[in-house]
């Protein structure tokens, strides 16, 4: 079952150009030049008028609503707050019958999720779901939603849910920016042709896999590693750092590259390695000088890159090549290598990738 593949997890990361196309299908029709998504059609003034959107989630489904937070306000212009849920739930936060809360949750079985749910419809919010499991208890909690088609994943480490999770938000996103107006025809074409390559796109990032295994081998006995990524490489950084703490058992964060000069700059020395999201989009330059300041105090860098960057191989020790694709749809591609890279140093330290310790695939607990 699991289709020749040593483990889940691998199978899984394996699957995404599949799950990422099945998630878009019947949404984005590109012979006919249009974006569907069944469950917003009742709700589209809503989402017009929307004054604020308000994201919930935990772990790696919090990460993909991240992305949607900077999809949400780039494409859209709707200011959008994204939460823990088991914070949001916790703190008397402020919620009318104007907002909109998105839940997100692959399980669709997460307690704080489905608690943050039930407290934002007890004040009037219209509950927006973006579930895997169909029929779960978040899928049938929420007013609308839109499933991912990830199909089921196995392996306690979130991997082709997340990338069916941005897919998703990214066509959500593009659907409401356009009926907003702040999304012009022009560019909504162009994002819906680009959306339509990242199958293929990610597809040629795991041809990355032996490559990466090789960086594997090179860092898989370290105790520290730090990832670092700026705009929609962000929440890649975090959730690059999740994956490998939650598999490997190495201890490893995740930073706004720009946040490094406040704090996490002090732990760079020779024996830290800092993997550097930095594809070519506008926050390019910027990152090139963040991984100067890593390599000026001989911090070792794993760079993410876009495919014929000429600048980065010359500084960092090791570099993985993505292809190029447009910056709001980097995310699905950019994934890709942190997750593969988790996974072997995991298998390499002889973890048990598809179920670490002390972790369930759906926590149904507080
Ligand atoms: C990480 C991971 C967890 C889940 C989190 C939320 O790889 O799997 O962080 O993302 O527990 O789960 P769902 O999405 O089922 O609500």
């Amino acid at each position: 079952e699991k289709g020749g593949y040593e483990h889940f997890m691998l199978k899984e990361i394996f699957e995404q150009p599949r799950s990422i196309l099945d998630s878009m299908r019947g949404r984005l029709e590109l012979v006919a030049g249009h974006l569907n998504m069944g469950g917003i059609r009742a709700y589209e003034r809503k989402f017009m008028n929307a004054e604020r959107i308000i994201i919930v989630a935990c772990g790696t489904s919090w990460h993909a609503g991240l992305v949607a937070e900077y999809l949400l306000e780039d494409l859209a212009r709707i200011p959008v707050e994204v939460e823990y849920a088991s914070e949001f739930r916790y703190r008397n936060p402020v919620i009318t019958e104007r907002d909109i809360v998105i839940a997100i949750s692959q399980s669709g079985e997460t307690a704080d999720t489905l608690a943050a749910i039930e407290l934002a419809k007890s004040k009037g919010a219209t509950i927006f779901g973006i579930c895997n499991v169909v029929g779960s208890s978040i899928a049938r909690a929420t007013d609308a939603g839109a499933y991912t088609h990830a199909g089921p994943e196995i392996g306690v480490a979130s991997t082709k849910a997340f990338t069916a999770q941005v897919t998703v938000l990214t066509i959500l996103a593009m659907i409401v920016g356009h009926k907003r107006g702040t999304l012009s025809d022009t560019r909504l074409r162009e994002l819906m042709v680009e959306l339509g390559s990242i199958p293929a796109k990610v597809e040629k990032a795991l041809l990355l896999n032996d490559e990466i295994e090789a960086i594997a081998q090179t860092f898989k006995d370290v105790p520290n590693f730090l990832y670092l990524g700026r705009g929609y490489n962000f929440p890649v950084a975090l959730e690059g750092a999740l994956k490998l703490k939650e598999i490997s058992y190495i201890h490893a964060e995740g930073y706004p590259a720009a946040e490094m000069k406040h704090g996490p700059i002090a732990l760079i020395d020779e024996n830290m390695p800092v993997v550097v999201i930095a594809t070519k989009d506008s926050s390019y330059e910027k990152v090139v000088s963040n991984i100067q300041e890593v390599k000026a105090r001989k911090g070792r860098i794993i760079a993410v890159v876009t495919e014929g960057d000429d600048v980065i191989p010359q500084m960092a020790e090791f570099v993985i090549e993505v292809p190029a694709t447009s910056e709001v749809l980097v995310p699905l591609v950019s994934v890709v290598p942190l997750q593969l890279l988790s996974y072997h140093i995991a298998v390499l330290r002889g973890c048990n990738v598809d179920q670490p310790r002390n972790l369930a695939k759906s926590v149904t607990v507080e």
